[in-house]
């Protein structure tokens, strides 16, 4: 899906597009009215004063709210604000802009009682001047209460302004509005670009659509198919000393970040029945050779993993169909550090790819039946990432691993009471075939800790219902072993970018509710109900005791948070992608 297709970016308005939107802070209007605040970007005619205070009396009331103005000029020319220097678009002064006339005003607050004014139903219509009238500007006002804005490094401030961009899609969208300038009135203080980015990530993240299997008799196609065409930010604090091509680097930067997670967000929302093992390889393999991304592919297919005696994974997928059948997918990518090349990898990233999880024999039941196409997302999310780091051409040599197994009923299904005999050896007895994600990654986690025994871990799953339950999908949970230092930066990065992660205990003391009479371990516990541990202790066994390893339980977040994260979509959320992002920045 194309993300954008154009970004401008100068110190003023774009001439020829009509619609702006300017975010305004609150606190801010304490020493200025809304309508002095505003026509420092936008000219606007002096008698629309009294209709901007009656909006900032009610943003301040409502403390939310958004005001839709549509101001009607007598000439497109005089649009532009022509007193400062544009950066891309050179645009000429002239003398004309000062003699702008407005006709007619309309207003229109969401979430306020005003919306009627007096303006909207004044005798102002199209009266004898209509003829003149050639141009409608539409001005979106969107209030942020900035409570915390000038603390450094705000993670609050940040959120609001991605929730802002969100509400800037959702007002375009509904307006049918392709091109737009966007004021940046938040990165005044200082030369960065911090705040606008987060408006463009919020508003960029907000445009994912799903269409593969729409057809024109879809109810929504219509709707969906709505794509900005143009966006021109308007940097009046951007100063000559930074760099253009810094900020257009650091747009297109998270531009493919946000590729990757629409990437994620495609890989999770695909239905099972599209043979998704085989689809999930290929659409990474298409993604590589259309961006000429400098990555490795390989697949392990069953042959291959008989060979390995990955006994875990092929128990898992014994009952899949030939088109079905479990393979692992590995991606390495050697950064651009050349002192790097030929390294072992620092980090490898793992990812559950239960294509789908019926539960096996103990067979699932209910409503979250259907959630289950999205058991693939730990791996969606790995790697998409690196795809993206890779394009972002980062530093470090990173691989990535995903195990891509269905989990499916039948005769020839593994059975509470089975043992199966693991990459590493260890026997694993079934008490429950619902908990597969923990087997799948056992042997994995067992190949990497063996392989590159240096080389830090991180394995992103949907591995328990109860995560979910635990977090009423607000959060992530993350467990580790050796590896505080990544914990707490993880921790600090996911605060950074609204992905939260609570830290869980993992303690050996646990690992007694895991012993088995007639094998070596076993892979579910009958009598500890803690699964987000019981779940992580299950695969540090099959890790050497100095791995460092951490594992990231995203069950909760990983489908269907829309109500929480405004700018996630409807189903799959891509979470986990973005704070692999941050980390590794
Ligand atoms: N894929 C599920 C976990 C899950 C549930 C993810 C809901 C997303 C939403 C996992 O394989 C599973 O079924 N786990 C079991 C483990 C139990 C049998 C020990 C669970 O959580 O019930
Ligand atoms: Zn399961
Ligand atoms: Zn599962």
């Amino acid at each position: 899906m194309n993300i954008i297709s154009t970004i401008t970016l100068s110190k003023t308005i774009h001439k020829d597009i009509n619609a702006s939107i300017i975010p305004v802070l609150l606190t801010k209007l304490k020493t200025k009215t809304l309508f002095e605040y505003v026509s420092r970007f936008i000219p606007i005619p002096k008698h629309y004063n009294t209709l901007l205070n009656t909006i900032e009396d009610n943003m301040k009331e409502n403390n939310l709210g958004m005001a839709n103005l549509t101001i009607e000029y007598n000439n497109i020319n005089n649009i532009n604000n022509n007193n400062s220097n544009s950066i891309i678009n050179n645009t000429k002064k002239t003398k004309k802009s000062k003699q702008i006339k407005s006709k007619q005003i309309k207003s229109k607050q969401t979430k306020s009682k005003h919306t009627k004014s007096k303006h909207t139903k004044s005798k102002h219509t199209k009266s004898k001047h209509t003829k003149q009238i050639n141009t409608i500007h539409q001005l979106f006002i969107i209030p942020i209460n900035d409570l915390s804005y000038n603390k450094k490094d705000d993670s609050e401030l940040l959120e609001l302004a991605r929730v802002s961009g969100n509400a800037m899609f959702n007002r375009l969208k509904n307006n049918k509005i392709v091109k737009v300038n966007i004021i940046d009135t938040l990165d005044t203080i200082s030369n960065e670009t911090t705040y606008i980015e987060a408006i463009m990530e919020g508003l960029l993240l907000s445009s994912y659509r799903f269409l593969t299997y729409k057809t024109n008799n879809s109810l929504t196609k219509k709707k969906d198919t709505f794509e900005i065409k143009k966006i021109h930010l308007v940097l009046p604090s951007y100063k000559r000393d930074i760099h253009k091509d810094s900020i257009i680097d650091k747009l297109q930067k998270l531009i493919n970040q946000i590729k990757s997670v629409f990437l994620t967000r495609d890989l999770i929302n695909e239905p099972a029945n599209a043979t998704k093992i085989n689809l999930f390889i290929s659409t990474v393999k298409n993604y590589i050779k259309e961006n000429n991304i400098p990555i490795k592919l390989k697949v392990l297919d069953k042959d291959d993993l008989e060979k390995l005696k990955m006994g875990l994974i092929l128990g898992v997928g014994k009952a899949s169909l030939k088109e079905n059948e479990p393979k692992i997918m590995i991606l390495e990518y050697d950064g651009i550090d050349s002192k790097n090349k030929k390294n072992s990898p620092e980090y490898v990233l793992l990812g559950k790819g239960i294509t789908f999880d019926t539960g096996g024999t103990n067979l699932k039941r209910g409503r979250s039946l259907i959630e289950m196409k999205t058991d693939m997302s730990g791996a969606a999310v790995v790697a998409s990432f690196l795809l993206g780091y890779a394009m972002n051409k980062g530093s470090k040599n990173i691989y990535a691993m995903c195990p891509l197994v269905e989990n499916n009923i039948g005769s020839g299904a593994i059975k509470p009471s089975d043992v199966l005999t693991s990459y590493s050896g260890k026997t694993v007895e079934i008490t429950n075939t619902d908990a597969e994600g923990r087997l799948i990654l056992a042997d994995v986690l067992s190949y990497v800790s063996t392989t590159y025994p240096k080389s830090t871990i991180i394995d992103f799953a949907t591995l328990t219902g109860q995560q979910e339950q635990l977090s009423c999908k607000m959060f992530s949970n993350i467990l580790s072993s050796n590896s505080e230092s990544e914990v707490k930066t993880l921790i600090e990065k996911g605060k950074h970018i609204n992905e939260a992660l609570v830290e869980l205990p993992m303690m050996d003391k646990h690992l007694s509710k895991l012993k088995s009479y007639v094998a070596d371990i076993r892979n579910a516990s009958f009598s500890c109900s803690a699964d987000i541990i019981m779940s992580s202790l299950f695969m540090k066994q099959f890790i050497n005791k100095n791995t460092k390893w951490i594992h990231i339980d995203i069950a909760g977040q990983s489908y269907k948070i829309d109500n929480i994260i405004k700018y996630a979509s409807p189903e799959a959320s891509g979470v986990g992608v973005r704070l692999l992002f941050a980390y590794f920045e």
